[in-house]
């Protein structure tokens, strides 16, 4: 039985929607465990693309999927991305998709908090999507967060809203001089969409301990990236979820002894959209050849993705972070027609070498990467579906990324089909 865990090991966007899709095929079930519409994946099927920014990606192989109890969720979002499913003949029915009782909501005031506290910090702003997942968090820390289980007794959802409201509006008013929100539209905002939520409504972790007996085999989608962690990322430069392999288990309510396999998407170069610290990033034409190459743009806010070298300080962060048991590299094709690569090995910080990630955003902002040049392989590689077919030089960079991580690759991606992707050692 392989349970299998799907993490970023950057900043996002490494390819974590096109690897679940992929992987889908052969899990029963496929979960979210944390963040929320923030995410944006993008799956290419036959050459179509579909983004999904709240259900998983595993929807689009119709496998059956669970939004867990560590996902914030913005119901009216959730109704539009299954109303865009549903126009692309997926179905989303409540048979296909269940949310777990204990999921938060983001309300219409998150979202105002979001928007308004970026603008009140100016130039020192995190860049966030805007989509309310910090405040819905900081809610749910606070211990007054609307829960879905909420939606199922009116009058509690009811008083639980206008009685937080009350301070909601204090705060957008007077601290930052916004529109307040009239608390009974939001109430009746919501209960509009009630019934069409219900059914959706279950207890996800007894569904999957359920399904676990019985032999299902279960795919964990996260979402963002390892250094956008609460916890462990380039605080406060990050989302407002703890987004490595160990919330797996709690964001869905299992124990972490189901969680198998760890699979690290790591984005053959580097990209960063928003704000904070970058080490690796390019400033020159290479970086612009990079993005251009690469379609480097946000999947969820349009935002042009800062570009950069490799980072193995980054990627051994990871391993270690998410117990890593192997790595699926995406975008190498996006490399092909580089002269050189440069791999960062450390960062070198008041004439000495740091081989780990430091925590203090400074450091991070002041330090020099040390890096290692290798050869480019000037060849195309998106058409190739072996490992054997690669270029040497290709071998030889991927090689480099395991010596240094000490972390298997399994799966090497080299365009954004489905079928654009070498398994070099089988996962499930
Ligand atoms: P996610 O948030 O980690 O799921 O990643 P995104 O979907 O936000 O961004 C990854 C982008 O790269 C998407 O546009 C994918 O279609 C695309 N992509 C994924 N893998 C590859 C690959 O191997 N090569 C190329 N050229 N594009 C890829
Ligand atoms: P996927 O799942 C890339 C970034 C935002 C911002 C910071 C905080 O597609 O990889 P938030 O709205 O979460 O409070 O913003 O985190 N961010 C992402 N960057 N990919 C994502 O998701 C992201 N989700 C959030 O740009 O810098
Ligand atoms: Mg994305």
């Amino acid at each position: 039985m392989t349970n299998t865990v799907i993490v970023g090991t950057q900043w996002g966007d490494e390819g974590k929607g096109k690897i679940v899709d992929l992987l889908s095929e052969h899990a029963d079930d496929v979960v979210r465990f944390q963040g929320g519409n923030n995410a944006g994946h993008t799956m290419v099927v036959n050459g179509k693309e579909i983004i999904s920014h709240l259900i998983p990606s595993g929807i689009i192989q119709q496998k059956q999927c669970f939004i867990g109890n560590g996902v914030v969720v913005d119901p009216f979002v959730l109704l539009d991305e299954i109303d865009y499913l549903i126009s692309n003949q997926i179905d989303v029915s409540p048979e296909k998709l269940k949310i777990s009782n204990r999921a938060h909501m983001i309300m219409p005031y998150h979202k105002e908090i979001d928007k308004a506290r970026e603008v009140k910090k100016g130039k020192d702003k995190i860049g966030t999507t805007g989509r309310g997942i910090g405040p819905c968090y900081e809610d749910k820390a606070t211990r007054r967060g609307i829960r879905f289980c909420d939606l199922l007794d009116i009058e509690v959802f009811r008083e639980k809203v206008i009685t937080l409201m009350e301070e909601k509006n204090f705060y957008l008013k007077h601290y930052f001089k916004a529109e307040t929100i009239d608390p009974e539209m939001v109430v009746d905002q919501v209960l509009k969409i009630r019934e069409r939520l219900v059914p959706y409504i279950c207890d996800v972790s007894v569904a999957l301990f359920d399904g676990i007996s019985k032999g299902r085999q279960i795919l964990f989608e996260g979402a963002q990236g390892t250094h956008l962690d609460i916890e462990h990322g380039t605080y406060p430069f990050v989302t407002s979820s703890s987004t490595v392999s160990g919330n797996a288990a709690n964001g869905t309510g299992l124990g972490p002894v189901h969680l198998n396999e760890i699979i690290g998407i790591v984005k053959a170069y580097t990209t960063r959209v928003g704000a904070g610290p970058f080490p690796t990033e390019l400033f020159d034409e290479t970086g612009d050849l990079i993005q251009k190459t690469g379609a480097e743009f946000g999947a969820t806010t349009g935002r042009k993705r800062r570009c950069g070298w490799l980072d193995m300080v980054v990627l051994r962060n990871a391993a270690r972070l998410n117990s890593l048991t192997g790595l699926a590299i995406t975008k190498l094709d996006v490399l092909d027609d580089l002269e050189e690569l440069k791999i960062c090995t450390g960062y070198q910080y008041n004439g000495r070498v740091i081989p780990d990630f430091p925590p203090e955003i400074k450091i991070l902002e002041e330090c020099e990467p040390v890096y290692e040049t290798l050869p480019g392989w000037k060849e195309n590689t998106s058409g190739l579906r072996t490992y054997e077919d690669l270029p040497e030089k290709a071998k030889k960079y991927l090689t480099r990324i395991e010596d240094l991580s000490r972390v298997p690759i399994k799966i090497i991606s080299v365009g954004p089909g489905r079928e654009a992707t070498i398994i070099k050692e089988k996962i499930f």
